[in-house]
């Protein structure tokens, strides 16, 4: 191989999106590296495989890549479905497809470049969610959040005493300071429809720090269960645009969810990360050329498919004191910072959230 020819095959190699080489006939004659990883195939397995062995029953496909090759012309995202011989799955692909042409204009092959937007298809999933929530703003739900807290604590403790001042005159300020709370309560409802602009007061903030200030305030909560953080961060991360007291809440939320999921003895697993996967670039919508990913992960009971499905619907909560809002809530802080989540969950093993979050803001 030449040098030059050395350079091309590693290129065609590195390529992280997936890359295959098709004949006139709708043949494959190469695929590269990446290609193999989606298709889960081993090298050169491909070879001589038809297109619609990797893309069954989509005849448009198949007729776009005729197409582009028989009339020279390129077709860009065009969805097809994938298919995994090895495990029957199938993942939705964005495709592009090329025809190359040799010297004397003529073509007889074709260039497919393939992307994987499971991710992509996942994260829009959830901002689907609360597209109805948009009008909502951070500040006023996650105010009502903070002080609906406390307030079920007051209101608690309240009704307790009141049962010792049984026959008491003082039986009746027990009885203002409930009716007082749960006038507060109302309030603070009522105050969530109000819409308020999103924070734009972003600063470079250290991810790092503000995990460990949070940190600080559940661990004791954990280690009374005997439990423990344990922390993987990757020192080189370099600090996003971010608003920090935002971030803190919404970090705060998600954990304390991970540690109030925790069994005895559980740990709570929390991983910082870059992401420079490009389908997570696209979906993240950003020009910043990479991306970090916090991930929180408890070895809790899980979700049901029901509470998964609407982890992030206002007031669901399955807890007897929550308030159905922390999830909501994190969720408009990472939108406001151009940023997305996934959850994953599985019952009896424990849930995943990641937060991806770019380094700058579009
Ligand atoms: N890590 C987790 N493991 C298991 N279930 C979870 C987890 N995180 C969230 N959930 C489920 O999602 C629901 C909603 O969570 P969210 O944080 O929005 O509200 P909450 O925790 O119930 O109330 P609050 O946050 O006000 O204390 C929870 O009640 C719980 O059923
Ligand atoms: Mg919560």
């Amino acid at each position: 191989m030449t040098e030059s020819e050395n350079f091309y095959q590693n290129i065609f190699t590195s390529l992280i999106d997936g890359v295959l080489v098709i004949s006139a006939d709708l043949k494959i004659i190469k695929g590269n590296l990446a290609a193999e990883e989606m298709f889960q195939r081993s090298g050169g397995s491909f070879e001589g495989e038809l297109l619609s062995e990797l893309f069954p029953d989509q005849p448009g496909v198949m007729e776009k890549a005729r197409q582009s090759i028989a009339t020279g012309t390129a077709y860009h995202h065009l969805e097809g479905i994938g298919h995994r011989k090895s495990n029957d799955a199938c993942f939705p692909t964005n495709l592009t497809f090329s025809p190359i042409t040799n010297d004397a204009d003529q073509s007889t092959v074709g260039v497919i470049l393939i992307q994987d937007t499971t991710l992509i298809k996942e994260l829009q999933e959830t901002s689907r969610q609360t597209e109805h929530l948009s009008t909502l703003s951070v500040l006023t739900i996650g105010m009502a959040h903070e002080i609906r807290n406390p307030l079920s604590g007051i209101r608690g403790s309240a009704q307790l005493l009141l049962k010792d001042l049984e026959g008491s005159e003082q039986r009746e300020y027990m009885e203002i300071i409930i009716a007082e709370v749960d006038r507060i309560n109302r309030l603070v409802t009522r105050m969530m429809n109000l819409t308020q602009p999103a924070s734009v007061d972003f600063k470079p903030t250290n991810i790092h720090q503000v995990l460990e200030e949070i940190l600080v305030f559940e661990k004791e909560t954990l280690e009374r269960k005997k439990g423990k953080f344990i922390q993987t961060y990757d020192p080189s991360l370099p600090s996003i645009e971010g608003n920090e007291d935002e971030l803190k809440q919404m970090f705060l939320n998600l954990v304390k969810n991970a540690v109030e999921a925790s069994p005895e003895g559980g740990q709570v697993r929390i991983v910082t990360q870059f992401s420079s996967n490009y389908a997570l670039r696209k979906a993240l919508e950003t020009s910043s050329t990479h991306g970090i990913v916090v991930e929180i992960i408890d070895s809790g009971p899980g979700m049901t498919d029901a509470a998964l499905k609407n982890l992030f619907t206002p007031f669901f909560t399955t807890k007897k004191r929550g308030t159905g809002l922390g999830m909501v809530v994190s969720l408009k802080i990472i939108e406001n910072h151009s940023g997305k989540i996934k959850v994953t969950s599985e019952r009896n093993v424990g849930t995943v959230v990641q937060v991806f979050l770019p380094v700058n803001r579009k």
